[in-house]
This record gives C-alpha cells, structure tokens and sequence, in this order.
C-alpha cells in the first residue's frame, strides 16, 4: 500500500493523532488535507504530551516529511508558534521537512473576530465553534476573496489591498454590533514581521506530491474532525466548514481518488461531541461525566468539556459508507473498563419505525434502540496482542465488525505509543 488515508467517523476527537503517530512509523510522508487549529491532535510520547493544531501528528518521527495540504486554513502566527514547540523538543521542523501548500487559505485576525461576534452576539443558537477563526476564513475562501498562503509574499500595496478588501465585507458587521474590528495596520504589520520566516516553507505541494507518487512514497493522509462534522455530510449547521471525510483527502491534497489504496476509519470505542448539536446516544449527566473524567475528555485546545455518550452503529456504519472505509482503528477501549454493560445503539426508532439506517435527518424525533453487550473489569492498557484481551472485550470488537462488516485493524488501550494492539498493518 503506498497511499492510505485515515478519517475521523464520528464528531472528531476519536484519537487520530495518536493513530496516525503510529502509522506515520511506515510512512515516508503526512499530508494533513482539511480544517486549522480547530483540531488538537494529542500525542503522547514516553512522559511527554505533544498537541499539534496545525502540523501533522507524523512531526515526531524523524523519518518522515510533513506537509499541509492545500485543504486548510492556516493562521501563520500559529504555525510558527507550533513549529518553535515541536524544535523546542529536539526536533527538526525546517523547509527541508515541513511543507505548506501555497495554496492553502490564510485565517487573519478578523476572521477570528468575526467567529467570536457571531457565536457572542450575532447567532440565535451558537455552534459552540472553537472561535479560531475557521468558518469565516473558509466562507471568504467560498466567496473568492481569500487569501491565499502565496499572496502573503506578494508586494506590499498588492497584500494589502486584499486585506482590505476582506475587512471591507465583513466590518458592517461589527459596525452594526458597535464593536470595534481588527485594523487593517496591525494585521499588515504582523503578515511583514512573519512572512520571511514563512515563505521558505511554501511549496506547490501538488507537484512535490506526484513527485512522491511516482516513486511509490508511503503517504499517510491525515484528517482533522470527523465525518459527521464534515460540512456536507455532518449535522449540519452543528459542523465545522470543512470537509472532514475523505473527499477533503482529495481535494484538499490533489491527489486523485485512485490513488487512495486503503482508508481506515477511526473511531472511539464510545461517542462525545464538543459544542452544539444532535447527539441521540449521549449519556445522562452522571455517566457522561464518570466517561469524561476516566476518558479526559477535555478539548485539546480549548479545553472545553466534551459530551460523552455511547457508540452509534447506524452512524459508524453511514460514515464508513461516505469515507470507503476498508478497516477500523478502534480507541480508547480501555475507557470501558469497569462501566458495567455497555449500551450500544444499534438501530433508533423514527415515529414508531424501527431502522437501521442513522435518520439525519429526523434526529430531534429519533430514539436510538440500545442493545447492552457485557462489559469487562480488567485494565487491558497492558494487553498487546488481541489474543490476550479478556473475552468480552474481544465480543465488543467482534460485534463492532459484524454490525459494521469492517475489520478492525488496530485498537488503542492507551494514550500511550506503545498502548496499541497492531492487527494489521494497514500499509502492508
Ligand atoms: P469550528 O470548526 O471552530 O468552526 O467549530 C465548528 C464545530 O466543530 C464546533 O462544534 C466545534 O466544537 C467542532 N470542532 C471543530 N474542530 C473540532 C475538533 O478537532 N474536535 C472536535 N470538535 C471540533
């Protein structure tokens, strides 16, 4: 297998980064295709926790060539932020490893602005959104006048005159608000003070990645969110701007689809969702928070408490569908431990209909139908190989891949690198 992507199935969260550390082990490259510094992705490495928002989790092997797909938005006062923290740890994070595509968009300060004036004042019902900026950048991008990474090199009178131009849209908003926007000044001051520290890593990343392909590189392309966060197939408007599946993998890299040998879909052994929106199978209060606390399910960048709830079959199912996924990466099994039986939706019942299928669109009147398959009380973080993990728990894995007619490839007990049972490696 020389391409593989790997996707999020649920509301983002389900542990990609730690996956794709793992994987990024046999691949020679990391594409990250979609979304900014929304995502956390939180690597653990011996005492060391690591969260990356913008460079692919595939950073810390040194082996391997990291690059930001053209799928993204970028704020690049973070991404040298980051790079300086993944240096600071002895690591190399030059142009000679790290790649930006030109043509991703840039997310200036007044697209953070516009986030927080829409969730604070302007929205009826917030998104709950990580205010980083990422709607407003994507809907100038939509609306043909973005920025792109290149233009940041682009002459002084040039740069600025599409800064203004993107104030010039959005400031009636904050007039309208009585708030006071970002000034056009500071954001110009700050693009020249960065830009020469910038501009090296800036590449035509299509060409560098036909370049891979033809030599039958190992590329790993990483998502950010999950599916059903993804613009057009999530619970929209409860969504981020992106698409999060696998057709951001191709749009947002330029790699054709037929490139794409193999996409594992991962997802938690149980569901949370942070901010706004439908969530059928999310626990009662109590529950939820025994989950969140053994789970530290906590957002990695904002640090906000996620909802927590039990795994959704109809949903996995729909989201493996849309992705073409060919295999599972499981995490956070060892969570279970201890929860007594363990409800799992599979089916939800729609105006006295029983169905199979996840109702999208008729969440608010569907209730999911619970099957409850026994738990277990061993810490399994230890387990390394399949064979060796308890009875009930090699039953949750093997009903998973019955009702989902997936094979689950590899299962994470722990936040750790070494906490991962390798069943197949999806780049053999
Ligand atoms: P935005 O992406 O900041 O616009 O937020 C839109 C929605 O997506 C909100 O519900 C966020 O909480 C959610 N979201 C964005 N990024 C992530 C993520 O990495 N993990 C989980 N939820 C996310």
């Amino acid at each position: 297998m020389s391409v593989i992507a790997a996707v999020g199935l649920q509301w983002g969260d389900e542990g990609k980064g730690k996956v794709i550390d793992i994987l990024s082990e046999f691949a020679s490259m990391v594409v990250r295709y979609a979304g900014g510094n929304n995502a956390g992705h939180t690597i653990k490495v011996g005492e060391k926790k690591l969260v990356l928002g913008l460079l692919p989790s595939g950073i810390l092997r040194p082996s391997c060539q990291c690059m930001l797909g053209g799928g993204m938005v970028i704020d690049p006062n973070v991404f040298l932020e980051e790079t300086a923290r993944v240096r600071e740890l002895g690591v190399k994070v030059d142009s000679d490893r790290v790649a930006v595509a030109k043509s991703a968009f840039v997310v200036l300060p007044i697209h953070r602005a516009v986030d927080e004036l829409l969730e604070e004042s302007i929205m009826k019902e917030g998104i709950g959104t990580t205010r980083r900026g990422i709607g407003p950048a994507y809907q100038d991008k939509i609306g043909r006048r973005g920025l792109r990474m290149f233009e940041i090199a682009s002459d002084r009178d040039r740069l600025r005159r599409k800064i203004e131009a993107i104030h010039d849209f959005w400031e009636p908003l904050f007039t309208r608000e009585r708030k006071t926007p970002p000034a056009v000044g500071e954001t110009m001051e700050n693009l020249l003070r960065v830009r020469e520290e910038l501009v090296p890593f800036l590449k035509d990343t299509v060409v560098l990645l036909r370049e891979e392909i033809r030599k039958r590189s190992r590329i790993l392309l990483e998502g950010a969110q999950g599916t059903l966060l993804d613009i057009d197939h999530g619970t929209y408007p409860f969504v981020t701007s992106s698409s999060a599946s696998i057709a951001g993998a191709i749009s947002g890299t330029g790699i054709g689809p037929g490139a794409i040998e193999a996409v594992i879909g991962i997802c938690k052994a149980y569901s949370t969702r942070v901010g706004s929106g439908p969530f059928p199978t999310e626990a009662d209060p109590d529950t939820a928070a025994r989950i969140r606390d053994i789970g530290g399910e906590y957002g990695s960048t904002t640090g906000r408490p996620r909802r927590c709830g039990w795994l959704d079959l109809p949903a996995l199912r729909r989201s493996a569908l849309i992705n073409g996924v060919s295999m599972l990466g499981l995490t956070k099994l060892d969570v279970l431990s201890g929860m007594g039986e363990i409800p799992v939706c599979v089916g939800y019942e729609v105006d006295g209909e029983i169905t199979e299928d996840f109702p999208l669109y008729d969440l608010e009147r569907a209730i999911p139908v619970y099957e409850k398959w026994p738990g277990w009380d061993d810490n399994i973080s230890d387990v390394r190989e399949a064979a060796d993990l308890p009875p009930n728990v090699r039953r949750y894995i093997q009903n998973i891949e019955l009702k989902t007619q997936l094979p689950v490839a590899l299962i994470s007990v722990g936040p750790g690198r070494n906490e991962t049972i390798m069943i197949r490696n999806p780049f053999r």
